[in-house]
This record gives C-alpha cells, structure tokens and sequence, in this order.
C-alpha cells in the first residue's frame, strides 16, 4: 500500500503568553525528533515567526488560519501570500471553530484553500460532524458535503498539498475521544470518497488525521488504526504528553 508518512500537528489555539508558548516549544524541541513524524505546530499568529526561529527543524510552524485575497483592505485578516513570504509553510483551515463561531462555509474554506495552495502553502483542511449530526446517522454526508466544497476547487495534483484533518465537533475539547472504531470508519469512508471522487492515487497518498481530545493515553491505540496517518491535538499539545502522540507511531 501507499507510503504516508505519520502526521503529527499541534494546535495552539488561541492560548500561552509569549514565554509559555516558549516553554512549550522548547520542550518540543528538547526531544530531539528524529524527523520520522511529521511534525507541525501552530501558535497564534502573533507569535508565529519568533517561534518560526525558534523551533528546531525539521519541525516546522503552521498558521491557524488565512485569507482568500493576496492583499487589500481586510482589516485583521492574513493572507497566504504573506505566510509564504514570511516563509510559514502550512495553514489550518476550515477549524470547527472558525466554521461555528466566524463564520467559516463550506464554500469560504474551500475558497481559502484554494488560495492558500496557490500561494504555495500546505493546508491542513479540517472537516467534522456536530453531535446532532453524527446522532441522525449524517456523518459521511456532512464530511463529504465539506470535502466537496474543496474538491470543487483544487486540481487533482493539489491535492498533495493537503493534509485532511477529521476532527468530529463533538470530541473537541471535550475529553470525549471518538473510539478507533468510530475514527476509522470515517476515515475509511473519507479515503473510499477520495477514490470515487478524485483518484485512487490520491486515496492513497493524502494523508487522513484525527483530532479531538487526542492525548497521551489514547493516541497509541487511535494510530494503529489503518487509515489514521496522524493527529491534530489541541489541549494536549500545550502539555509534556504531546511528546508521547508525536512518538505514538513507533
Ligand atoms: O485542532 C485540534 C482540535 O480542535 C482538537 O482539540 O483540545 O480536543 O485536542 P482538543
């Protein structure tokens, strides 16, 4: 089968002072990767580029989010032209958070990624169920509607720039991790999707996260589940334990 190569991504959120995000991220780097994972952290955006310099290679930094437009009068916004030229080489789409509390669409995401990826970025495209949805039995038809959206947008050969993350609402910052069971139908459902809908070959290559109170304990069983390639952590990536899911795939 295809080589996907492990994908670990910590998401800061919207959390640390600058000397916590600090601490986290020497910690990150007082484990000495070997570069076996995949590794990408996003802190704020604020403090990207310090800790750009900061975080030992091959690790590298991830925005949490960016424009659809190169420039212009978008008050607060940051666009992907401006990441790529700052050197940031990845950027998170499409979080449940940006999608329920700013108004994120399906159609806004898949246009802020299609900008990103011509920017020259990797995107980390975020889909997911709420728990009404997964409830009333809509789960694949809610990831599949979001991951339509994208398709519609992106080249088949784009798709290599994209790392999709399924993080299920109901499971983030919850403490409520889906099991392997639950994760693994999805993701296999996600990856049968990419076949019928774009190729095998991108099926095969791109690689599927999951995230959703992803942490120390659990992530080892969660990885050895076939079609997950990785995490996307939030709470835990901002404590000692995210060491442990960076190192789960060993
Ligand atoms: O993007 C990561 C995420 O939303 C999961 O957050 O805190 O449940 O790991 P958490």
């Amino acid at each position: 089968v295809a080589n996907r190569k492990f994908f670990v991504g910590g998401n800061f959120k919207m959390n640390g002072s600058l000397k916590e995000v600090e601490t986290i991220v020497s910690r990150i780097n007082e484990a000495n990767f070997d570069g076996s994972t995949e590794l990408v952290v996003a802190p704020p955006a604020l403090y990207l580029l310090k800790i750009q310099e900061e975080l030992k290679p091959p690790a590298q930094v991830s925005a949490q989010n960016s424009y659809t437009e190169k420039s212009g009068a978008f008050t607060g916004e940051i666009s992907p032209n401006q990441l790529k030229d700052a050197n940031v080489p990845w950027v998170i789409l499409g979080h449940s958070e940006r999608r329920s509390l700013f108004g994120d669409t399906d159609k806004l995401v898949a246009d802020k990624t299609k900008a990103a990826i011509e920017a020259g970025l990797s995107v980390i495209a975020c889909i997911g169920e709420s728990l009404e949805e997964r409830e009333s039995g809509k789960t694949q038809s809610v990831v599949e509607r979001q991951l339509e959206a994208i398709a519609k947008e992106i080249s088949e050969s784009e798709w290599k720039n994209i790392v999709i993350a399924y993080e299920p609402v109901w499971a983030i910052g919850t403490g409520k991790v889906a099991t392997k069971e639950q994760a693994q139908e999805t993701h296999e459902q996600i990856r049968q999707w990419l076949a019928k809908r774009i190729s095998q070959s991108v099926a095969d290559n791109t690689r599927i996260i999951y995230g959703g109170s992803v942490n120390g304990k659990n992530c080892t069983d969660l990885s050895n589940a076939p079609d997950i390639d990785g995490f996307l952590v939030g709470g835990a990536s901002l404590k000692p334990e995210f060491i442990d899911i960076v190192n789960s795939q060993k």
